[in-house]
């Protein structure tokens, strides 16, 4: 996407001076737009768990390119594939719920089995990232071109009329290499002349919405508007909301669907106010091992302070402001897990189908 006329992806091979990748700082953004070279396994691997880089699908492509790093780093040792291995390791730790980590440094890996000389095993693993990342944006075109048709949908039952779409956390061009996806259908709808106007759940702790999402909405030009995570049910009851889409960063095989904390609650009061719940995400999120997401799926609990603190600009400077009383704790669960049956649908790149176990292994099977 474009940023001040420029087109960036989020994270893209640096030109010169040896081997380096370069990413967006995401921690700076909406006041500062900041640049971060990584040059190694340990700049990957703090990216990812700092939230330099965030998004299941981009969190993905920020491991494989780490693996690759970390393929050069280790160089002609003759424990090449244990080193490799020791590295994955790392990596995987840095965040546990986005499955995309592990599916990503798995096809690192698998990209090397038949391969017998480090150069052999090098170019393949930068062959592997490359391909990984485009593929990613096409992923998302097609999230895209799936989703936009149900917008169009409820455009022409609304004759026109503007269509609300809430959406909560991040599931942008920033979380992915570009596009996005929940966002991907709201682009296309938007430069197709749909009337649209997008709800920001401004996604406490981190403010992913408020930050991010309201960011790059506003580059587009698209029409919205930021609300308090708890505004979403009373919008959704006086009938200002007329779909929901939200990204994943972890879905089972029978639909149930890990993404940011407080979506869960979107869901619940979008099945009261009968409102169509949709959640994109390419197949690389859908984890085929599990079944029961809340018994499964490993939820993340990151530092206390994040829910405590809150950053924002002040005087021109980035501060940070306390807000409960010094001595409160505070407790940060970074996602929870919406059961299929509160879910209309699974946006994906091979199509769109419903959350079950059934239609989800049915898409897998499909060459699409
Ligand atoms: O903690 P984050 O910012 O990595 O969480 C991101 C989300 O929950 C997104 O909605 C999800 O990863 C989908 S990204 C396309």
């Amino acid at each position: 996407m474009k940023v001040e006329g420029k087109h960036y992806r989020t994270i893209w091979e640096a030109g010169s001076g040896g081997f380096a990748i370069e990413i967006i700082d995401q921690r700076y953004l909406p006041h500062d737009f900041v640049i971060e070279r990584l040059i190694t396994l340990d700049n990957f691997c703090s990216a990812i768990s700092d939230m330099h880089v965030r998004g299941a699908p981009l969190i993905g492509i920020t491991a494989a390119y780490g693996i690759y790093i970390a393929a050069l780093e280790i160089g002609n040792n003759p424990h090449f594939d244990d080193a490799l291995l020791n590295a994955s390791h790392s990596i995987c730790k840095t965040r546990p719920t986005a499955v995309n980590l592990e599916w990503a440094v798995n096809k690192m890996l698998q990209s090397i089995h038949d391969e017998f000389s480090v150069d052999k095993k090098l170019s393949a693993l930068l062959n592997t990232a490359r391909r990984l990342a485009d593929e990613d944006i096409a992923n998302c075109i097609s999230i895209g071109n799936h989703g936009f048709k149900i917008i169009e949908e409820i455009s022409k039952s609304k004759f026109g009329q503007q269509v609300n779409i809430l959406t909560h956390c991040n599931a942008g061009w920033l979380a992915t290499v570009d596009y996005g996806t929940a966002t991907a259908p709201i682009y296309k709808a938007f430069d197709n002349g749909i009337p649209i106007h997008i709800w920001v759940d401004e996604t406490r702790p981190r403010n992913q919405g408020a930050r991010l999402t309201a960011w790059e909405l506003n580059s587009h030009g698209i029409p919205h508007t930021v609300i308090v995570d708890n505004a979403g049910g009373h919008l959704m009851q006086h009938g200002m909301v007329d779909m929901v889409i939200v990204g994943c960063d972890r879905a089972t095989r029978q639909g149930d669907v890990a993404n940011k904390i407080g979506t869960y609650l979107k869901a619940l009061a979008a099945k009261d106010c009968d409102i169509p719940f949709y959640v994109a995400l390419p197949t690389s999120t859908i984890d085929l091992n599990l079944t029961d997401g809340i018994a499964e799926i490993p939820i993340e609990q990151r530092n206390g302070d994040e829910v405590r603190y809150v950053e924002g600009l002040s005087d021109g400077k980035i501060r940070e402001v306390l807000i409960p009383p010094e001595s409160s704790p505070a407790a940060n669960y970074g996602f929870d897990v919406t059961p299929a049956r509160l879910i209309t649908g699974l946006i994906t790149e091979k199509g769109i189908c419903n959350p079950c176990e059934e239609e989800i292994v049915k898409l897998f099977q499909s060459n699409k």
